[in-house]
């Protein structure tokens, strides 16, 4: 059996709490791209060009996970997931990822639209400005990180004004995509909503499978 989960969405909306829930709850394989890019973002911070960093990503590169999660690092991979050729090198690793058998949940924002355009469950998720930069400030501050709300919101508002104005894999919704406003709901009511659109994907496999002639 293979199922993806696509989940997008601007930053700190939820796509990473739904996404891990989804994964647990089905017994998928859970992909944050966004470390992908973190990753990168953090080797240009430490002085190497942003696409040779992409063609050289490694497991080790991702396994500083509270150096990754860093505001200044975020801000690092946006610039970088704006170019192309970063972009290209990490194609082949998502898309082997979200095939592989069992299932698999990727979250980022060009999941549905580029990495995945079959994905047989696509979400958008979002939130309002306010409720996602208060958010991320409790979870960086819960960390130690010394920011202030106004700096948080500021972060989340260049990162996606220049992530949804790149060229190349803008974030986006798919066409397809069901898009979930989170800001009124409680994470366990977020997680029902996509949960109810894999179980509805799960019900329709066996004919897709038929019809296929597998
Ligand atoms: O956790 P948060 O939503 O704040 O960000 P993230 O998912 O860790 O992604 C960090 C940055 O990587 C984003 O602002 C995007 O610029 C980039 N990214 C991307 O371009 N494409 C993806 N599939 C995932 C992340």
């Amino acid at each position: 059996m293979s199922l993806t989960v696509a989940i997008d969405g601007p930053a700190a909306a939820g796509k990473g709490t739904i996404a891990r829930a989804v994964a647990a709850r089905y017994g998928f394989a859970h992909l944050d791209t966004g470390l992908l890019y973190r990753a990168v973002g953090l080797r240009t911070l430490r002085g190497e060009a942003a696409v040779a960093a992409a063609k050289s990503l490694t497991r080790a590169d991702l396994a500083d996970e509270a150096s990754l999660r860093a505001p200044d690092v975020a801000q690092a991979a946006s610039q970088a997931a704006a170019l192309p050729e970063v972009r290209a090198a990490l194609v082949d690793y998502q898309r082997a990822f979200a095939r592989r058998l069992g299932g698999a949940v990727l979250d980022g924002r060009d999941i549905g639209t580029v990495i995945c355009p079959d994905a047989e469950v696509k979400l958008f998720v979002t939130a309002t400005d306010a409720v996602r930069a208060e958010r991320r400030f409790r979870e960086l501050s819960g960390k130690g990180h010394a920011v202030t709300l106004q700096d948080v919101a500021l972060d989340l508002a260049r990162r996606d004004a220049r992530d949804a104005a790149r060229v190349t894999a803008p974030m986006a919704p798919a066409a397809d995509a069901l898009q979930l406003d989170t800001s009124a709901m409680s994470i366990d009511e977020a997680i029902a909503a996509a949960a109810l659109q894999v179980d509805r994907a799960l019900a329709r496999l066996p004919k897709r499978a038929a019809a296929e002639g597998r």
